[in-house]
């Protein structure tokens, strides 16, 4: 029944092109959850400019991100997909909950320590204060749920805390949302330093969803893997094989015995294209979809102007009553 569905919230920033990553660790797990949930699935667009964008990447990459996730699977009619932007209710409850939260609770965020340090030249205060703008995307929708990689968990519960704090001064207003952190999510690694996650400001050690097939298989044959020949799973001796051995699982459908035993005596030369065309032929689809669906301005339109208006109908609800329980006169 639909009633009954729990609700769910997630978004991607369109700071860089999407990745292998970004489809196995989210976009893939946002399309098993479709039938079950009631989702709302958002292209962060106001959480990008924390840090400086060039407007016109800014611009292309929105709308990609929208076409490939419907070219991944995700189906506009079942979820409401739209960018952050044409919602106005996020930037107006983004500044009332920034008047619940501490300037000591902002101050601890690991996101923020990190951010700050990689950007010391432009420290903002939209940078210190996006977690409050993360806080108002999920309780605008009254979300249950937030499939988030382990790195957002910290902004998820900062959310909790935000929302409960209200409710606790004002009566129920928010539902409390929980992190949801897929189990089987794969962790992609990145391709030339397995120790830390595929990053899309990398673009040797990640492969873009965009990637034409010769540079997927390119990189794959320059990734880094170790001095002996056994296509081993093991993270912490041999991070390299494993975090290619997980791509092949997650690409394949095998498990990793199973994929152990396809390369059983074969050294890496035989291993590395082969993970390589398995990325290929799973990309290939989405990409080619994604092409299509982007040559199609008017499609895309239609879809992101559907999911605003419907988006926009749910956020207004919650808005309206945060501003009566604070005071504001009705308008
Ligand atoms: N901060 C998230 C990230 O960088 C993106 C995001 C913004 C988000 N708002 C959200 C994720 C709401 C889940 C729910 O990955």
């Amino acid at each position: 029944m639909e009633a009954q569905k729990k609700r769910i919230f997630s978004g991607i920033q369109p700071s860089g092109d999407l990745t292998l990553g970004s489809y196995m660790g989210a976009i893939r797990n946002w399309v098993a959850l479709q039938d079950e949930y009631d989702c709302l699935y958002c292209i962060v667009d106001m959480h990008a400019i924390t840090v400086r964008q060039v407007p016109a990447d800014l611009r292309r990459r929105s709308l990609e991100q929208l076409a490939q996730y419907i070219a991944c699977g995700l189906d506009p009619e079942k979820n409401i997909m739209f960018i952050q932007s044409h919602v106005p209710q996020h930037a107006e409850l983004s500044w009332v909950l920034g008047c619940y939260t501490q300037f000591g609770e902002l101050s601890r965020m690991t996101q923020f320590k990190d951010k700050a340090r990689k950007h010391a030249d432009n420290i903002t205060a939209g940078l210190f204060t996006y977690p409050v703008l993360m806080a108002a995307d999920i309780l605008l929708y009254q979300a249950d749920l937030v499939p988030v990689g382990e790195d957002q968990k910290q902004h998820v519960e900062l959310c909790r805390d935000i929302a409960g704090r209200f409710n606790g001064v004002y009566s129920e207003t928010f539902t409390l949302p929980e992190p949801f952190i897929p189990k089987v999510g794969a962790r992609i690694m990145s391709l030339t330093n397995p120790a830390s996650k595929m990053s899309k400001s990398d673009p040797d050690g990640c492969v873009y969803m965009m990637d034409k097939p010769e540079d997927i298989l390119r990189k794959f044959k320059r990734a880094v893997t170790d001095c002996e020949t056994a296509v081993r799973f093991d993270p912490e001796q041999k991070p390299g094989v494993s975090n290619l051995l997980s791509i092949y699982c997650a690409a394949t459908g095998k498990t990793i015995a199973e994929a152990e035993a396809d390369f059983d005596g074969q050294g890496y030369g035989v291993f590395k294209p082969a993970v390589g065309e398995a990325v290929v032929e799973l990309m290939r689809p989405i990409r080619e979809e994604a092409t299509r669906l982007l040559a199609d301005k008017a499609y895309l339109e239609g879809i992101y102007r559907e999911g605003a208006r419907r988006a926009q109908q749910l956020a207004e609800k919650t808005l309206r009553k945060v501003y009566k329980k604070v005071g504001f006169v009705a308008r």
